[in-house]
């Protein structure tokens, strides 16, 4: 390396040294006959003075525009009092220049590269290679590869082996769209991009790896949001004969120990633990943010006994208690909200010293109005506010009313970390669109003991040994003891309506390997563009993933996805069938 220093490396210890620096122009600034630029690379900036009695190396300074790439070689010195920038590592040494080398010109770049910038998401896609640039991103993409490698350092020093799975497969049913993949070779047949590696992993342990893990990329053709993309990074972790304990602590140990390696930071362990029908109760979710209370009362058994219809026909009715007034405005406010996520309309009641106040209280008889205030243990000078509907929707609806009075009330407090695990999920949801059950995380997870055998009697009753990770109220990982055995499989795709020949014909290869001496095994995933994103302070994840894909699931970069050649097609033995609307004109 001809650099002799990074940008970010000089001091005062470095005073009077002759240097050689290599990066970016930042900024350029003319001052009274001097020019002075910053000069950026991935460590920091470093402030070059140019004096004009050089005048073929002022003259070529005074060329300098933002992004040229350049090399100066010169001498460090001290700045003068009064012009030290203590905000910068290297704020009290300026490097005098002798030398200047202009290794490349830059066009005027279409984004800014300040930390400030607010271009749009487009255009720092399409431009990522200049966003990518700015400090701040160039922090979260470190903070990521330390992520990672405390990651890989924990697993390692736990026994487990980082093993690639394939990423041509069969489909893997975690429930998303696959992506696929034509075989040229095989005509007429596809690959399935992995959604995770769900069933590699557990092939893993049938083959006596005991503890494997993988920085595993997964893909899913879903539709997208603020923390999720198409493409991903799962850690994703198997062990054979664990415990649900034993997955909790090496979790909350990995987790501890990215948290202190990438941020200092001590969390403690061990988590505390809520059922889902807890947690759905409680909050409404089954990823709870525990940073704040607001607690949902579950009011039906009182309010039925109420003149005021709408409760009375609800099989539902949930309140929340912001423990605070609002102004007719505010209410009318979270009315729309609630509209807006779903509900048919929020009922509200003061509380008053002698009981609620209301449109609706004249319906609800003094008593019990005593009862709702000693069940919400709601104080005078307060609003409780009601949603009744079918219980999805009233813990759906509630759930956001919560996380977002808690964000309007300044509840959430900067910095606070809220792990928690949930766990006993139901194995199956009921689908009334298709008058059928579906599994509700996949199809391997163990059931309790007392449902094993007599799945298909009630399956909205069975519950199982799975566990998520939540952080914050973001679902971090989730996963399960697994089915080990054949024919506990085989009952509990009975119930989503899969005959052994499907089973077969989708998985049999696992199934298959269940007969050669599968071990009892469980493990889980964490989204590590998740974890990535919140060891920044914040959700979208896309700031943590170098090259993300946009909310059409495309790359403004480099512009996939694209059309391929004719030839390509005529190969693979593919016709497309385009809707009018995406014909080329
Ligand atoms: P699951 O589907 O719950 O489980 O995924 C595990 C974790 O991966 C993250 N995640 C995503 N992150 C970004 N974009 C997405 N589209 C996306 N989808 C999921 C979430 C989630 O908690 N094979 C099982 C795990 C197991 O049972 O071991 C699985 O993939 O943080």
């Amino acid at each position: 390396m001809k650099r002799t220093h990074t940008c970010g490396e000089l001091t005062k210890k470095s005073d009077k040294k002759e240097v050689v620096l290599q990066g970016w122009v930042q900024t350029r600034r003319d001052h009274g006959g001097v020019i002075f630029i910053d000069l950026r690379d991935r460590y920091g900036v470093t402030q070059v003075v140019f004096n004009p009695d050089k005048k073929e190396l002022f003259k070529t300074a005074d060329s300098l525009r933002r992004e040229w790439v350049v090399e100066v070689h010169g001498k460090v010195r001290q700045r003068p009092e009064g012009m030290q920038n203590k905000n910068l590592p290297t704020g009290t040494i300026e490097v005098v220049a002798d030398k200047l080398d202009v290794l490349n010109q830059a066009e005027t770049p279409p984004i800014e590269i300040e930390d400030r910038i607010e271009s749009s998401e487009d255009m720092r896609l399409k431009y990522r290679y200049l966003d990518l640039r700015r400090p701040v991103m160039q922090q979260r993409i470190i903070a990521r590869h330390k992520a990672a490698k405390a990651v890989r350092d924990y697993f390692d020093s736990k026994g487990f082996l980082e093993i690639e799975t394939p990423m041509l497969i069969r489909a893997t049913p975690e429930g998303a769209r696959d992506y696929i993949v034509p075989s040229r070779t095989c005509p007429g047949k596809f690959f399935s991009l992995p959604q995770s590696p769900q069933l590699y992993k557990q092939i893993l342990m049938v083959s006596g790896m005991d503890r494997y893990f993988q920085l595993a990329r997964c893909l899913r053709d879903e539709d997208l949001r603020a923390d999720r993309q198409p493409e991903f990074t799962q850690i994703d972790i198997e062990m054979s004969f664990p415990e649900e304990e034993d997955i909790y602590s090496i979790c909350e140990g990995m987790l501890k120990k990215v948290w202190k390696d990438v941020n200092g930071i001590s969390i403690k362990t061990p988590f505390p633990r809520l059922t889902y029908k807890e947690a759905v109760a409680r909050y409404g979710s089954d990823k709870p943010d525990l940073r704040y209370k607001l607690e949902l009362t579950d009011v039906t058994e009182i309010v039925k006994k109420s003149d005021f219809e709408v409760f009375k026909k609800s099989p539902l009715v949930k309140c929340i208690n912001p423990e605070k007034d609002f102004g007719r405005k505010d209410l009318d406010k979270y009315s729309g909200f609630c509209i807006s996520c779903g509900a048919k309309g929020m009922a509200w009641t003061k509380v008053t010293k002698d009981g609620l106040e209301g449109s609706i209280t004249k319906y609800i008889k003094p008593d019990l109005q005593k009862e709702i205030i000693k069940k919400t243990g709601a104080k005078a000078g307060s609003v409780i506010m009601f949603i009744a509907d079918k219980p999805v929707i009233v813990n759906d609806v509630l759930d956001r009313l919560r996380r977002k009075l808690a964000e309007d009330l300044g509840l959430i407090k900067e910095g606070e970390l809220n792990f928690c695990w949930i766990t006993h999920f139901p194995l199956y949801e009921y689908n009334e669109d298709t008058d059928s059950w579906s599994p509700m995380h996949h199809i391997f997870s163990m059931p309790h003991d007392e449902f094993i055998g007599n799945l298909a009697k009630d399956p909205g009753k069975a519950t199982g040994k799975l566990y998520d990770c939540v952080l914050n109220g973001v679902e971090l990982g989730g996963g399960s003891i697994r089915i080990h055995k054949k024919e506990i499989q085989e009952e509990a795709l009975k119930v989503i309506g899969m005959n052994y020949e499907q089973a077969e014909k989708r998985f049999g290869f696992l199934l298959n390997s269940f007969r050669y001496g599968a071990p009892p095994h469980g493990g889980l995933a964490f989204g590590f563009d998740r974890l990535c994103a919140l060891l920044n302070g914040f959700n979208d994840i896309r700031d943590v993933i170098a090259f993300p894909k946009n909310k059409n699931a495309e790359n403004p970069m480099d512009g996939c996805p694209s059309e391929v050649e004719p030839e390509q097609l005529k190969e693979l033995f593919i016709k497309t069938e385009l809707p009018k609307s995406s014909k080329k004109e």
